[in-house]
């Protein structure tokens, strides 16, 4: 029979070897191994523990077993030390492989495009935004109050025959409903739901019965407007130059507002740029040419009351230019129906990379 002392030994023997073995494992099967053959149902612990019955003293009996679970402590300590030092490395090696350098360029082929459209329309609102517009929106289907009654359209007034209107059965608030012409719907609502002072600009699908190599009957606008006390012509003219130079990163564009008519606003103008035609081939900025790119004009003090506001205390300017066409002039784009074909090489070709987002000190379109 086994001598208590040797018992005793063999425990700390195997103590010592199972904390040498353990301190030099590398990786976690071989940590499950040692750990299943010393602290196991079959294990070294378990086989010393068996000795037990063969002592009859009760003091023997009770050493083997303290000593043995000390044992088994010490042991199962120093895997679980030495289980989260392997797991430490294993998750530190991971990092050193897996790492993801966020500064390289992304595979452009893999993102899309983002459409000269939204594109156009993310750097007119950067430039406005610079200069304290805020964003407002407006529904496509509207009424006539909105579209043209309250911007000083009177029923049968010739000027409603600027627009070819799609009208829709039905009406709102006793007002026929309509596919808005214009964003200057936009101007409307706001006036009816804000106090001034206001500045919004309002981009948005706007709908006129029109098709040909420049006209689609659906096309983006984007309408801008500023109520103020002390606003005036000079102030409008100023924003839109401002405008006009930043959108088209060119610094010194000429820029002409020539009278016109919009039943909304009194005096009304349109906006024309100098430019060169050669052989097809159009330069902005440069020659003997006009280009017209926008109207505008000061509110008709007849719109702000019909808006709920006092045209003695209060008096503004509005703006309004298509999107495509800006974007077309800029970006050489020729055809407009091109805008809406849905051909993904027209927009590999005349797209934006999405991450470009313009900004004035970024960039518009670098
Ligand atoms: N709504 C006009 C149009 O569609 C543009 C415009 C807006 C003109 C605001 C003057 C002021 O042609």
């Amino acid at each position: 029979m086994d001598k208590l002392e040797d018992i005793i030994k063999n425990v700390e023997l195997l103590i010592d070897n199972s904390l040498q073995t353990i301190s030099k494992i590398k990786n976690l099967d071989e940590l499950e191994h040692i750990r299943v053959s010393t602290l196991g149902k079959r294990g070294s612990i378990s086989i010393l523990m068996g000795l037990i019955c063969g002592f009859s003293s009760n003091d023997a009996r009770k050493k083997i077993g303290l000593t043995l679970n000390d044992a088994k402590i010490t042991i199962s300590d120093a895997i679980n030390v030495r289980k989260i030092i392997l797991e430490e490395q294993i998750l530190n090696e991971r990092l050193g492989y897996e790492q993801i350098d966020i500064t390289l360029p992304v595979r452009n082929e893999r993102v899309g495009r983002i459409h000269p459209i939204s594109q156009t329309i993310d750097e007119v609102i950067a430039i406005f935004g610079q200069m304290g517009f805020i964003l407002a929106e407006g529904p496509d289907i509207e009424n006539d109050e909105n579209n043209f009654k309250a911007l000083n359209f009177p029923d049968k007034h010739p000027a409603r025959r600027m627009f070819d209107t799609f009208f829709l059965p039905g009406k709102r608030n006793d007002s026929q409903l309509l596919l808005r012409t214009h964003t200057s719907t936009v101007q409307v609502r706001t006036m009816l739901i804000q106090n001034p002072p206001i500045r919004i600009i309002s981009p948005g699908r706007v709908y006129r019965r029109d098709f040909d190599m420049t006209h689609t009957p659906m096309f983006n606008q984007v309408e801008g407007l500023v109520i103020e006390k002390t606003i005036n012509m000079s102030h409008l003219k100023g924003c839109l130059i401002e405008f006009v130079k930043t959108y088209f990163e060119i610094h010194s564009v000429p820029v002409r507002f020539r009278p016109s008519f919009f039943p909304f606003t009194e005096p009304s103008a349109e906006v024309d740029i100098g430019c060169l035609r050669n052989n097809g081939e159009l330069k902005i900025g440069l020659g003997t040419d006009w280009l017209e790119i926008l109207g505008c004009g000061m509110v008709h003090p007849e719109v702000l009351s019909n808006c709920n506001i006092d045209p003695s205390k209060y008096q503004g300017f509005a703006f309004g230019m298509g999107i495509e066409r800006i974007a077309m002039l800029k970006y050489g784009i020729p055809d407009l129906r091109n805008f809406f074909c849905s051909d993904l090489r027209w927009l590999k070709h005349y797209g934006f990379m999405p991450l470009d987002i313009p900004t004035i000190l970024g960039g518009l379109s670098r």
